[in-house]
């Protein structure tokens, strides 16, 4: 079957990589905004008997859900055999138990609005945290792709030994599988999360790794007080200034700015979310797929 791959707007790049190693051609569309700021829509590629592959990657979400679901009614509308998503990074997955009395489980809400437009869905490192599969909460297959070998990759690659810190029990399964790869040691850090900015971690004894290069690999970079508070504790433990590793550098505010003035040697992130610290490449990750 033929694909036709399309992109939201801001997800141009990785798009056209996607189209080009897995064959598919680049869908043509215009979307843009009507005076009264509602989304207009227009395909201008044939997609009949197509399968559909639509990117766009879900920081900022709420912005980009809209024009996302029009798009693919359009496409079925239009006669495409089948609309799948990429979203490098998903969003609304944190918020996966009603933490106090009143509050949404969105991460159900978005998933279960995401099913009923899309009939795929794939994605990179999803936050999966209390719930232990995308079917869970997703009713349409799910596609979860990992990024662990890269960044065991990127870090062999760079860095000379490197030490690796997963900030919190959660992380602790992937630093384990990105450590055995990269031949490097690693430790895990125990967090408290007070608030959506108050973040407190504690740090076990690193003196025997003072002469290494700290590497603190996370899931997500979104306020940066987590991987802030653990830069921190190195410091006072006598430990190198660290390199940052993020799959999903988010940088909500001025998260970047204020983690390069912690005293950090480099940030890395993939280009699930484009930005300038993109150093690990996932348009492969995300081919391998198909
Ligand atoms: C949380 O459990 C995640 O694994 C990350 O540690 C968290 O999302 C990072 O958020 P922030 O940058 O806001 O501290």
């Amino acid at each position: 079957m033929q694909t036709v791959v399309f992109a939201l707007p801001g997800n141009e790049n990785l798009a056209t990589k996607l189209a080009t190693r897995i064959n598919a051609s680049m869908g043509e569309l215009t979307i843009r905004h009507f005076p009264d700021k509602e989304t207009y829509i227009q395909i201008h590629s044939d997609v009949k008997g197509k399968r559909v592959i639509i990117l766009c990657t879900l920081n900022n979400p709420d912005e980009k859900l809209l024009p996302l679901y029009f798009l693919s009614q359009t496409a079925k509308a239009l006669g495409a055999d089948c609309t799948c998503l990429v979203a490098p990074y998903l969003a609304y997955m944190r918020q996966d138990k009603q933490f106090k009395p009143g509050e949404g489980i969105t991460s159900a809400y978005f998933a279960k609005f995401i099913s009923n437009f899309a009939d795929s869905l794939i994605t990179i490192d999803p936050h999966l945290h209390r719930r232990h599969s995308m079917g869970e909460i997703y009713t349409v297959p799910c596609t979860v792709l990992h990024a662990a070998g890269l960044i065991s990759t990127w870090i062999r690659d760079t860095i000379e030994k490197p030490v690796l810190i997963g900030p919190d029990s959660e992380s602790e399964q992937w630093v384990e599988a990105v450590a055995k790869n990269a031949g490097a040691p690693f430790i895990v850090l125990e967090k408290i999360r007070h608030g959506d900015r108050e973040v407190e971690v504690t740090v076990p004894h690193v003196e025997k790794y003072r002469e290494h290069l700290p590497v603190l690999v996370d899931d997500i970079i979104s306020t940066a007080r987590t991987m802030i508070e653990t830069i921190g504790h190195l410091k006072k433990a006598g430990m190198k200034p660290p390199v940052c590793i993020g799959i999903h550098g988010i940088f909500a505010g001025n998260a970047f700015e204020e983690l390069k003035a912690a005293g950090v040697a480099t940030i890395v992130t993939t280009n699930t979310i484009g930005h300038p610290t993109n150093k690990i490449e996932i348009a492969d990750l995300i081919a391998s797929a198909f």
